[in-house]
């Protein structure tokens, strides 16, 4: 009752402002004016703060966003909230605004049952909820609206049956109605008594709508688009409805129930139908189980047609010459029928078309080398069929052909190596057919190749080309179950996007390069049944993506490991090689167990690398004080990372469902901007919270590279230290990356709070995080699939989490290096990915050589570090105006090195003690933060050939960690004597 009275008083009090401050608007106006606010109170989410106008103050309501008046009768007749992101429930008020002409709330997330009250808008012409997540049945009272011209409810959750009133209500004004992607029920309920003249498009697809195509549709002769698609009615084809319709544009009927004419074996009917339909374009049957030959009068249809989707039916007879009379064809599909006889010469006339799909029938004959003229052709796909004779050297003139799948067939001959001359080509199946000769080097060096080449199970023989190493965008290669011999060539290690590599059932001998190893993408390798010997490469095993493996029936020889890439396989992939022993279960064991040097190798190398540090780099340093572990680069991080790999798959996430999860990218979620684009946060509908990086498309170009860039670079490299990926989000004019939302923020707010002058870190943590960074950076320069340079580390690239682990990012900018070939480090160089012009980091961090040209390496990165470790230590960012007068960062510490540099450590300590340290600390941290700087001097030399390997850093920011956290007792003493006293 209080709730009530207070209700009601607020309401009064409304009305009383509103006259007050409304005083231009006329009593009907104020009655739409309380309407609408009472609808905007339904909204509980508004992330554009597209209704931030609707409010109090003396803005008219006629300028409210949407919303349209009336001049004449001061009425409010246009409500358009369309694509605003409002979430909420529709309003039943929404009735009072009876002089409403079009409500449109589509494309928002508007829940709950459309209100039955919006059927008593009797003035409405438009009716717009499409695109919401609204449920229920579908109000009988819509069916009221007798002025509607315009419905649309397409994809919502809508169930139940179409209630009979929006069919049949007594109006001959409805041109537009599509109730598609919902999950209605029961018939189209068009009685015969009904009729829906004016009706132009009706949409009904992906539903669950069942029985045959009213009679009374035949009574629509203006409709132009009839989708029906995806249901499961039943029937004939309604051959006599649709020749009642000679406007149609679009006619789809694919996937339902519909059979032909004469109890499934005559189409000629329906067909015949349409002849009489000029403008028809589309016409899509496919998934019928029709049955019958294509009709001959197939060719008297409208050529206007541009696709034509007969596929997955069960038609059978030739194809008729006829349907080149549709010389405005662009898509032609008659796949997966019982089609027979060859294929007719006269298709090659049809000069439009772009994708022809002929495959899974039973046609025979030559593939007519006139195909050839058909110019524009994209996609040829006559596989599985019966097809024989050589293909065709004409194919060489298919300039645009970008898929030809001729496989399943019994075709023979050899390959033209006019095929190398399509350049475009994508996919190139040739396999399971008897064709024979050598793979044409100029087919093996077609580089257009960018997903597969299937030549598997013929007739081929010879070597495996050199110039396959060409083909470096392909991510797969099927040689199997040829006659191919020779050796495998080392160069096959240049494809290098290759994942699945198959060259088993060949007479291929000598040895496996290590190449092939190397490929750093390459998840399966078969090589059985071949004449293969030596041992199997150690690169193979060491290989972080490699899962599937087959050696077996060849002639290798030599000890097998179970470790790696070789810890799941079985015997099954060992079998027959006489000469191969090893911990395989199965397999018998080495007589002389060989030292496992797998570690110590390693171990070894970084022994020496450290002492080269000392010897070389560390002229600058003038002592070292303190002995430290060697602390070996964290290699159990790599053996997580073979987890993860697993579970490669990221789930999918949906555009609309981020645009939930960020308040549809509003303001208040905005959390960052950069160079490239901006970055929000948001929580998904699990809880997830997440950080939204969304690309500026605007910047074209340089965006998409840069975006599949970092794409490339999250989806490989994993590591404690990395930002992981949860998905990507890739349309054409939307592109975002999916990151966990880490807690702490980055680095540089920290470093840099906007309040206050402490950092609000103290040494442990900061050398913690670069410990962190260095080990993530390291990763990426050494042990990652594919090398990386980051190009741009820098405070805010460094995000911490919950645990203040900090996670590099944004590798937008970095450079994928091609061979991950840690024998030899120092020789970057040569294996560089091209650049594309794009500033490689940041003012202030970017090493000096890259102003001279030189391109991204390692050895910039490591510089980049180093000013990072300066920044720290001194709170002076690289960019500060000091530096500005040809000086920098690194030479201003340098001129202080090292007579004069206690004042900065001093301050340093002063900066990062928090209060209460005990007094012994001083001296241990006045030693690491010199320890700091001097690393940090080491790093930005001038000359990158001197600085240390993003390793060696690592390895010194792991033992100054290590030393924080543990001092050795001497030093406590030694600093502290009255605490041992
Ligand atoms: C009311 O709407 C006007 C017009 O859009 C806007 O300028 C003003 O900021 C709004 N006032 C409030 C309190 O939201
Ligand atoms: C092919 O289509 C174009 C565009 O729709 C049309 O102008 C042309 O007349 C058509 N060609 C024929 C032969 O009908
Ligand atoms: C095609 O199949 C039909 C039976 O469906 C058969 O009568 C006809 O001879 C076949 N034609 C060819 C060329 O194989």
């Amino acid at each position: 009752m209080g709730a009530c009275k207070l209700s009601m008083f607020s309401f009064l009090c409304l009305i009383i402002i509103l006259v007050v401050v409304s005083g231009e608007e006329s009593p009907q106006l104020v009655k739409d004016r309380i309407s609408l606010l009472s609808f905007r109170s339904g909204i509980v989410l508004d992330p554009e703060g597209a209704l931030e106008s609707w409010n109090s103050s003396s803005n008219h309501v006629c300028h409210w966003t949407g919303v349209k008046c009336d001049n004449a009768s001061d009425r409010v007749i246009q409500l358009d909230l369309s694509g605003l992101s409002l979430h909420g429930r529709i309003s039943p008020i929404l009735a009072n605004l009876s002089s409403l002409l079009v409500l449109d709330l589509s494309r928002n997330f508007f829940e709950g049952h459309i209100p039955v009250e919006l059927g008593y808008l009797f003035q409405l012409r438009q009716l717009s909820l499409s695109w919401n997540l609204l449920g229920g049945n579908i109000p009988e009272e819509l069916g009221f609206l007798h002025q509607l011209v315009y419905l649309d409810l397409g994809s919502n959750r809508l169930a139940g049956d179409i209630p009979a009133p929006l069919f049949c209500n007594g109006s001959s004004s409805l041109e537009y109605m599509d109730l598609s992607n919902n999950s209605l029920t029961g018939k189209i309920p068009l009685k015969n008594e009904c009729e829906l003249s004016a009706l132009r498009f009706l949409l009904l697809w992906s539903n669950r709508l069942v029985g045959r195509v009213p009679r009374a549709l035949s009574k629509s002769t203006n409709l132009k688009w009839l989708d029906l698609e995806s249901n499961m009615l039943t029937g004939e084809l309604p051959s006599e409805i649709v020749r009642k319709m000679p406007k149609l544009q679009f006619l789809y009927l694919s996937y339902n129930d519909f059979v032909s004419h004469d109890g499934n074996t005559n189409l000629e009917p329906f067909f015949a139908s349409l002849v009489n339909s000029s403008d028809l374009q589309e016409l899509e049957l496919a998934g019928n189980n029709l049955r019958g030959e294509i009709p001959p009068i197939v060719g008297n249809l409208s050529t206007n047609f541009v696709q034509i989707h007969l596929d997955e039916n069960l038609l059978y007879g030739s194809i008729p010459p006829h349907i080149s009379n549709l010389v405005n064809l662009t898509l032609l599909n008659l796949s997966s029928n019982l089609l027979n006889g060859t294929i007719p010469l006269e298709l090659c006339r049809m000069g439009k078309l772009e994708r022809v799909y002929l495959s899974n029938n039973s046609l025979s004959g030559e593939i007519p080398a006139a195909l050839a003229n058909i110019s524009h052709l994209g996609l040829l796909d006559l596989s599985k069929n019966k097809l024989t004779g050589p293909i065709p050297d004409s194919f060489a003139n298919l300039s645009q052909l970008r898929r030809l799948l001729l496989y399943e067939n019994q075709l023979s001959g050899t390959i033209p190596p006019s095929l190398g001359q399509c350049v475009n080509l994508e996919i190139l199946d040739l396999s399971r057919n008897t064709i024979s000769g050598i793979i044409p080097s100029e087919v093996a060096g077609l580089k257009s190749l960018k997903l597969y080449l299937n030549l598997s199970s013929n007739h081929l023989h010879g070597p495996l080309p050199l110039e396959l190493s060409k083909m470096d965008m392909v991510l797969a290669i099927d040689l199997s179950s040829n006659n191919l011999s020779g050796s495998i060539p080392p160069q096959l290690g240049s494809c290098i996007a290759l994942e699945h590599l198959n060259l088993s059932g060949n007479v291929l001998e000598g040895l496996l390069p290590a190449t092939i190893g190397q490929l750093p993408y390459l998840k399966e390798l078969d090589v059985s049944s071949n004449q293969l010997s030596g041992n199997i490469p150690q690169s193979l095993e060491a290989s972080p993506t490699l899962k599937h493996l087959n050696f077996s029936f060849n002639k290798f020889s030599g000890n097998t490991s179970n470790k790696g890439a070789f810890s799941s396989l079985t015997i099954d992939s060992f079998l027959g090689n006489e000469g191969l022993c090893g911990e395989i279960k199965g397999m018998p064991n080495c007589r002389r167990k060989h030292a496992h040097h797998s570690l110590v190798l390693p171990v070894l190398l970084s022994l020496f690398a450290t002492t080269l540090l000392c010897i070389f780099a560390y002229p600058l340093a003038l002592r070292s004080k303190f002995r430290r572990q060697m602390v070996i680069f964290n290699r159990g991080d790599l053996e997580d990372e073979d987890k993860e790999t697993k579970d490669l798959k990221h789930p999918r996430i949906s555009y609309r469902q981020l645009i939930e999860a960020t308040g549809g990218f509003s303001a208040s979620s905005l959390i960052g901007s950069g160079q490239f684009g901006h970055v929000y946060k948001g929580v998904l509908q699990d809880n997830t919270r997440i950080a939204v990086k969304v690309l500026d498309t605007k910047t074209a170009g340089e965006i998409s590279g840069s975006f599949k860039r970092e794409c490339q670079v999250l989806k490989r490299a994993k590591h404690r230290n990395l930002i992981k990926i949860i998905t990507i989000c890739s349309k054409p004019d939307f592109k975002a990356l999916v990151l966990p939302l880490m807690s702490n923020g980055s680095l540089e707010r920290h470093l840099y709070p906007s309040h206050g002058l402490n950092t609000g870190l103290d040494l442990i943590q900061l050398v913690s995080i670069c410990n962190d960074v260095a080990e993530g950076v390291a990763y990426l320069h050494h042990y990652s699939p594919v090398r990386v340079v980051h190009c741009d580390l820098k405070p805010s690239n460094i995000l911490l989490d919950e645990d203040m682990t900090a996670l590099v990012t944004d590798f937008g900018i970095a450079r994928l290096i091609k061979g991950a070939d840690d024998s030899n480090p120092t020789d970057d160089s040569v294996s560089f990915s091209s650049t594309d012009g794009l500033l490689c980091g940041s003012v202030g961090y970017i090493a000096p050589e890259y102003g001279m040209g030189k391109r991204a390496s390692t050895q910039g990165d490591v510089y980049s570090f180093g000013v990072l470790l300066l920044e720290i230590i001194t709170g002076r960012r690289p960019t500060d105006v000091l530096f500005h007068e040809g000086s920098s960062l690194h030479g201003w510490i340098k001129s202080h090195y090292p007579h004069n540099v206690k004042p900065i450590v001093d301050q340093a300590v002063l900066r990062f003690a928090p209060s209460g340290m005990p007094v012994y600390c001083n001296k241990i941290w006045s030693d690491v933060i010199l320890e700091l700087i001097e690393l940090g001097l080491i790093c930005t030399q001038n000359n990158p050939s001197t600085r240390p390997s993003m390793l060696e850093v690592a390895n010194e920011m792991g033992s100054l960690k290590q030393y924080l956290s543990s001092p050795p007792p001497l030093l406590i003493d030694e600093a502290y004597p009255k605490a041992s006293a």
